[in-house]
């Protein structure tokens, strides 16, 4: 049914043979050991500290040395060690893995790092769905806090009383009353910090508006929280732009936060795993996560959101993360785990033209958010910057009062938020910033800039040359929030793109929603753009990132958990992903920003987030055991290792293929073959969960370019006896390739559902070439390594 799979191999021992080099100073690192073998969370401790104590000389300094134990949901504990304490654990039979706790990063795509300030912004309401309104769940979200105050978290009318099962806390700390910040709203509350404190230093809460509570002293988490779950706020603007109604995706669900991430937007992986295993205790029914770090990706088992993700997936809660903003180049996209869900980023249809007139004549649109008319002199960035690079070490000194500086990205290059800084230090009255266009979306800015693309840019720069003087009259109005806009969605420039690193047999991202100028709650205190030179205060901003995309997918969840609480994690991700669209407002594909190109699932997996038909997708490609015992497998995992992780039913045969086979097999809802060689034959199960009463579904194919794909059967009948089916689906290669992707399709309809995969190979038939070239031991071409 398979082909054997060599090229795997390498991966599974790369994976079991990964050692921490030596150093001889202590670390934090985590030491995993599994599912959880004792019942009773003190002798789980117990055990872990005797294990720790293996090796230090004296139990006291193990205890001491201890940061987390890991016991409620799995088992495992984080320490401060040296490399060779690190390796003698990992060399003990019962520990699965042992790593040095990693700082990730949220999801956001501005860094003002340079500058010692960083940003994040808001979310929006673009998620009307009427059916549900995510009653009795409870999102777990981990971020940076929160910001209880918000009218984001209010109590909505007739919210239900915190169930009794809800075992989740709302711990008190600095500036953080559980009694007034907690509510029936948002009912659980707890902050990470060990983790952070070795790896960092102290948090020096006074000097710094840091927090050592709940509390979010960045604003991310509260964009994040109220985006996912946000009650209904009448009226939201930030300074009259995107003005409406702010809510959630789930406006009725119940907020968990739990405090992972700080202010300057670091979280470590020991506090991060610490708050998998108490929200998976508690009794949360999802997890929304906007950080991770771009590739190198480490095996799975050497990742806490991978570990804390399975875990919790085996408890039927379902975790999103965001890709990652490291687009439009592939293969950077993160958090690839089959049982969690990733979320790329796209635009919505708003936009905020920004009018510019030279000399009361000529007249350019950029896109801003700016509120004033602003009157000056244009200016070229060569009167100020050296070689016209609008950065700060180019600066030539010179006072750009009652100036707006033209800047081109091309020059340098220069980000815009170099440009912004650079304009800020020489006193400019703003900015009008050149880029390519696909590369472009408005963002709050921390003085009055302009985005325009390259074709306005060059006529300005043109006209701007043949003035006598190097200056000309520029009159900038005040934006306005224009919706309706095509072509709409376009992928972000910047969202990760796939295939996976680790696992280019399963398709990420899965699915992408808006992240592009999202409008949700912010922090009063903390100004939107999180500098200091921002005196701005507003309880609405504007964020773009993965971030803000990961959190709309975990709103619909929170509505689907709603509606189906019986609905596995894997089916309700087949069901966001068979009902995305690909198609945009104009029934053209989905463009991808950054190439302008039509895109690709590589760009926004099975398509953009469809709310409604989510919510009754007809048929759902579920998971269990078994495919996850297949895929840990190929991913190197031993038998014995595999029964220590797996929650395995009764009966449940945990057997690894002597060779390491595709993932494609696994029952995911888009089909990938990284490799193929010759002819394949791949299985699908699917299973009817629409309320009709009998059902005929028939299948329609697109086959990928050389690629012919052919499905048996090509009907498939539900009817009361029989919920599941099965069908085969064949890939014969017709051309010679060596490497290559190709796209299509298949789609399963009974007239009313329409339920899509799509299916992506890469023919490799010509590798023989490859192997000619590699026996002759001449160094690999490329094109023939990379295939
Ligand atoms: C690591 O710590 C142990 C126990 O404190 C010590 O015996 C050992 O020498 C240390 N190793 C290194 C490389 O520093
Ligand atoms: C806190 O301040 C100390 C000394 O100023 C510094 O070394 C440390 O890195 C700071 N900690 C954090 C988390 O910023
Ligand atoms: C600009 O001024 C700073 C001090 O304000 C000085 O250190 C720097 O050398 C100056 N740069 C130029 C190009 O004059
Ligand atoms: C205009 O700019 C050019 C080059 O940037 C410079 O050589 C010239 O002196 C400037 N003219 C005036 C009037 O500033
Ligand atoms: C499909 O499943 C649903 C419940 O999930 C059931 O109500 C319906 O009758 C089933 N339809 C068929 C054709 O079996």
């Amino acid at each position: 049914m398979t082909s054997g799979y060599h090229s795997f191999l390498g991966l599974a021992f790369m994976s079991l043979c990964y050692i921490q080099l030596v150093s001889s100073t202590s670390d934090v690192y985590i030491v995993y050991l599994g599912l959880k073998d004792v019942q009773d969370p003190i002798l789980t401790s117990d055990y872990h500290l005797d294990l720790l104590s293996g090796v230090f000389q004296r139990k006291e300094d193990a205890t001491r040395s201890m940061v987390y134990s890991y016991k409620h949901s799995f088992s495992g504990f984080s320490a401060k060690i040296n490399s060779t304490q690190a390796a003698t654990l990992a060399g003990m039979e019962q520990v699965i893995s042992v790593f040095k706790s990693r700082t990730l990063r949220l999801h956001t795509t501005r860094s003002w790092d340079f500058m010692g300030l960083n940003l994040n912004p808001t979310a929006d309401n673009s998620n009307p769905l009427q059916l549900t309104h995510g009653d009795n769940t409870i999102v777990g979200l981990f971020d940076t806090g929160i910001w209880p105050e918000s009218k984001s978290f209010h109590e909505e009318p007739n919210m239900h009383p915190i169930p009794r099962t809800w075992k989740g806390k709302c711990v008190s700390g600095q500036n953080f009353n559980p009694k007034t910040a907690c509510n029936l709203k948002l009912v659980g509350a707890r902050y990470y910090l060990k983790g952070y404190e070795l790896e960092h230093g102290p948090l020096n809460a006074s000097e710094t508006s840091e927090y050592r509570s709940p509390r979010d002293a960045n604003g991310h988490g509260t964009h994040t929280a109220s985006t996912a779950v946000g009650s209904t706020v009448k009226t939201a603007s930030f300074f009259g732009f995107g003005q409406g109604m702010a809510r959630g995706g789930a406006p009725r669900a119940w907020l968990a936060v739990y405090k992972v991430c700080w202010g300057d937007g670091r979280c470590s992986e020991a506090d991060i795993l610490a708050a998998f295993d108490e929200a998976i205790n508690d009794g949360v029914n999802l997890i929304s996560a906007s950080f991770g770090l771009p590739p190198p990706l480490l095996p799975f088992y050497y990742s806490s959101n991978d570990i804390g993700s399975f875990h919790a997936m085996e408890k039927g809660i379902s975790v999103i993360f965001s890709a990652g903003n490291s687009g439009p180049n592939p293969s950077l996209v993160q958090n690839v785990a089959p049982w969690s869900t990733c979320v790329g980023a796209s635009s919505i249809d708003r936009n905020f033209p920004t009018r510019i007139v030279l000399d009361n004549c000529l007249s350019f649109l950029g896109e801003s958010f700016n509120t004033k008319h602003i009157d000056a002199n244009l200016v070229g960035a060569r009167r100020y910057f050296r070689g016209g690079i609008c950065n700060m070490d180019m600066w030539r000194n010179r006072s750009a009062v009652g100036a707006v500086i033209l800047c081109f990205s091309t020059q340098g290059p220069v980000a815009i938020e170099d440009a912004e800084v650079a304009a800020w230090i020489a006193n400019a009255a703003g900015l009008i910033f050149v880029d390519s266009p696909t590369r472009q979306y408005v963002d709050v800015d921390i003085i009055p800039t302009i985005r325009i693309d390259m074709i306005q840019g060059s006529k300005l720069y043109s006209y701007l040359s043949q003035s006598i003087t190097n200056h000309t009259k520029v009159r900038i109005f005040p934006s306005k929030t224009v919706i309706k806009q095509s072509p709409a969605p376009v992928v972000a420039d910047f969202s990760s793109r796939g295939p996976s690193a680790i696992s280019p047999d399963i398709l990420k991202p899965d699915i992408s929603a808006p992240g592009i100028s999202i409008l949700a709650a912010w922090p009063p205190g903390i100004s939107p753009t999180r500098t200091d030179v921002d005196q701005r205060s507003t309880e609405w901003n504007f964020q773009s990132g993965t971030s803000m995309s990961c959190p709309h997918v975990s709103g619909v969840v929170a509505l689907l958990k709603s509606a189906h609480p019986d609905w596995s994690p894997a089916a309700i991700k087949s069901a966001l992903m068979t009902t995305a669209y690909n198609k945009d407002k104009n029934y053209d594909t989905i463009l991808s920003g950054g190439t302008n190109e039509e895109s690709s699932p590589f760009d926004i997996g099975a398509g953009h987030l469809n709310p409604l038909k989510a919510m009754d997708p007809g048929l759902v490609y579920d998971m269990n055991a078994d495919d996850y015992i297949l895929f840990l497998c190929n991913n190197g995992y031993t038998k014995d290792q595999i029964k220590r992780i797996v929650s395995l039913h009764p009966g449940t045969n945990v057997n690894c293929p002597q060779e390491h086979t595709t993932n494609a097999n696994l029952n995911y809802p888009s089909i990938t073959v990284s490799n193929l060689q010759s002819t394949m034959t791949i299985k699908r199960t699917v299973r009817n969960v629409s309320y009709k009463k009998t059902s005929i579904y028939f299948a329609s194919i697109v086959s990928p370019h050389g690629v012919e794909v052919t499905v048996w059967p090509r009907i498939l009948f539900f009817s009361y006896f029989s919920d599941e089916s099965s069908y085969y689906v064949t890939l014969k290669p017709q051309k010679l390739s060596q490497g290559r992707y190709d796209y299509g399709e298949i789609v399963w309809s009974d007239g009313f559902h329409t339920v899509r995969s799509p299916v992506v190979v890469c023919v490799n038939t010509a590798t023989d070439l490859a192997f000619a070239i590699d026996e002759s031991s001449q160094p690999l071409d490329q094109s023939v390594a990379g295939a």
